[in-house]
């Protein structure tokens, strides 16, 4: 007998509901993402694309549903984060340690021996052309540079699922489209790609597009 085989979501949540300071900023909200798309995610000034990336990424405990990976639970099997790369809106580097540094730590985090973490580090900063700055401390960089060497660290980890966080935001226009190039390849792999963004064109080219509303206001 032939069975056809559904694959699961690489990336969903269920009736997720989200808190932050005492308030609901997400609620009931159901997605379902493949692998290999590319989601843009929208919408206005706090109305959640932070929030609901990082509760994604399994950094903050939904208020109730779920986060799925493959479909299992995450809060099952939280080993599964280490599929789950974030590009934090805010960059979370280390700014003690060098460009190369921030790279590398995530990278031996994720289990790569040295041996292989200081070339991938540096194959990394090359394509988000940082590279010059890769022995320079992260606080001596502007805060595009530092952007692009946060995408530099996800991009690194080749991650199942890579979450992005108005990544293209500090770029000058030459580097935003190297910033969003490279990101977007990483969805002819299999990565599933979700992208936080107020800029017209970055939706654009994603394949679908998710709108959040604040739902304080509705707008
Ligand atoms: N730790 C927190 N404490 C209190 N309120 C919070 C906290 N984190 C987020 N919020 C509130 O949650 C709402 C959503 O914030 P969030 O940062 O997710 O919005 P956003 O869509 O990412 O906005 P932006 O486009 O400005 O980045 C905002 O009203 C914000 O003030
Ligand atoms: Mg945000």
């Amino acid at each position: 007998m032939i069975r056809s085989v559904v694959p699961f979501p690489a990336l969903s949540c269920r009736a997720l509901a989200c808190r932050a300071g005492g308030r609901t900023i997400i609620e009931d909200l159901t997605l379902e993402m493949a692998p290999g798309e590319r989601v843009a995610l929208t919408g206005p000034s706090g109305s959640g694309k932070t929030t609901l990336l990082t509760t994604l990424a399994g950094l903050l405990p939904p208020a109730s549903g779920r986060v799925l990976v493959g479909g299992v639970p995450l809060d099952e099997q939280p080993g599964l984060r280490s599929g789950l790369a974030l590009v934090f809106q805010s960059y979370g580097l280390l700014s003690l340690l060098t460009a190369a540094e921030n790279v590398e730590v995530a990278l031996r985090a994720a289990g790569r021996p040295p041996g292989e973490a200081v070339p991938l580090a540096a194959r990394a900063l090359a394509t988000l052309k940082v590279d010059r700055f890769a022995d320079h401390l992260v606080e001596e960089l502007s805060g595009g540079q530092q952007q692009r060497v946060a995408v530099a660290r996800a991009l690194a980890l080749r991650p199942r699922v890579l979450l992005a966080d108005e990544p293209t935001a500090e770029q000058d226009a030459g580097h935003r489209g190297l910033v969003l190039d490279e990101l977007l390849r990483v969805a002819d792999t299999g990565t599933t790609l979700v992208i936080a963004t107020h800029d017209p064109e970055v939706a654009d080219r994603c394949d679908r597009v998710v709108e959040l509303r604040d739902v304080r206001t509705g707008a």
